[in-house]
């Protein structure tokens, strides 16, 4: 029989890519989304790829009237993967409570409605920025977790903590908390991909809305960390393949029951900035303006993953050649400009 995945968040970056992967794994998804980072044109982007329309439900997660009809209406679903949440790190600093609210009232809606409606699974979009600065690279999922440095962050650590008590107290309740690396890139189609409002924070949107000339120049934020080259280190993570590890863990949670787990999605290697820099003119062919300046306060200089866990329980690995990622990332710029 069909299984029904219920997506909070699902016409945002990660939710609309993972929605491509659960449809062409033969599940049915329903989207819970109030587009408030995101369109419902991106329904139309994964229904072009797939062939198959997602439902959707136009919700606030917050808002629980609204939520408890949603899950009302879709008690049959196997399991939930809650993307929903604001992510940005800078806003979060400026207005904590409206992120502490976002992120962690929707939470706690779609938990109470999974206890009352019987829903068994549920995974979470946790963070990498749960480590901190770590002491020891890369970091496993024992590494000791900081205290986080943004409320953005913080509704990351508490989230996943509700999530373990939850889990602890309701017997028929199972958890994967995925905590992502940097998930750059977008589908190979073109037709879906991220779409940050304003200026972006991150780094590849720049890369790519300065190469299309959107942007003049990318400021490389410090040359003289204590790392090989002197920038900043991360782990870049294709979005399919993360896309594709939602798809592990859900199937894994269905088979082995087991509470809650927890597993890192990176590839393993930490990426400089300047080498993704070289590596995207090279993919691309686009010559990049660029300039150092100093460090952006906050970044920590180095971190990447060890997801041995998520490949020896999951079966999963990333897969996607980072050139690749980077070409896809560029196909979504140019057209997304021609829309
Ligand atoms: P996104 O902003 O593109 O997607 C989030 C989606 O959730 C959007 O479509 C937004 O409209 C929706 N949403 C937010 N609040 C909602 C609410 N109250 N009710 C209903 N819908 C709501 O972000 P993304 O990059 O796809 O991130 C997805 C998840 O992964 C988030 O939880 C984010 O914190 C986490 N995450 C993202 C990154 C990253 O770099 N993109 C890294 C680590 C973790
Ligand atoms: C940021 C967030 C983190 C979030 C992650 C993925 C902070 C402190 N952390 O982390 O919580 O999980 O994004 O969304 O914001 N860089 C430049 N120039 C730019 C932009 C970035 O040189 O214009 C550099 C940064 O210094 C960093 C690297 O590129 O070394 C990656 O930056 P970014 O994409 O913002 O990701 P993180 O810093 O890892």
């Amino acid at each position: 029989m069909t299984q029904k995945i219920i997506v909070t968040g699902g016409c945002g970056y990660i939710g609309s890519h993972t929605t491509v992967a659960l449809q062409q794994a033969g599940f049915n998804v329903v989207i819970f989304d109030n587009l408030v980072n995101s369109s419902a044109d991106v329904i139309t982007g994964i229904t072009q790829i797939t062939g198959i329309s997602p439902e959707f439900e136009q919700i606030d997660c917050t808002d629980l009237t609204a939520i408890r009809d949603a899950f009302s209406r879709h008690r049959d679903a196997a399991g939930v993967i809650h993307f929903a949440a604001l992510k940005a790190v800078g806003e979060s600093v400026s207005k904590p409570t409206e992120y502490y609210r976002n992120n962690l009232v929707s939470l706690l809606n779609v938990l109470d409605m999974m206890v009352a409606f019987n829903i068994p699974n549920i995974v979470f979009s946790s963070s990498a920025t749960v480590y901190g600065d770590a002491d020891n690279l890369p970091v496993r999922e024992d590494t000791p977790l900081k205290p986080a440095t943004s409320p953005y962050g913080q509704t990351k650590v508490i989230g996943e903590s509700i999530i373990r008590d939850a889990v602890a107290a309701h017997p028929g309740l199972n958890s994967c908390l995925l905590r992502y690396f940097n998930p750059i890139g977008a589908h190979p189609s073109g037709l879906i991909g991220e779409s940050p409002s304003g200026i972006p924070n991150n780094l590849l949107p720049y890369i790519t809305q300065t190469a299309a000339g959107i942007r003049e120049c990318l400021s490389v934020f410090g040359d003289d960390y204590d790392t090989p080259d002197g920038f900043c280190i991360r782990d870049y993570i294709d979005v399919n393949d993360l896309a594709a590890a939602h798809l592990s863990a859900l199937r894994y949670m269905i088979s082995h029951p087991t509470g809650t787990d927890v597993f890192n999605l990176g590839t393993g290697r930490g990426v400089s900035v300047m080498e993704l820099i070289k590596t995207f003119e090279q993919a691309t062919g686009q010559k990049l303006n660029y300039k150092i300046t100093a460090r952006r306060p906050g970044d920590i200089p180095a971190i990447w993953a060890d997801p041995s866990r998520a490949e020896r329980l999951l079966g999963w690995r990333a897969r996607v050649p980072l050139s690749d990622t980077l070409l896809s990332a560029w196909r979504w710029q140019t057209k997304s400009m021609k829309k």
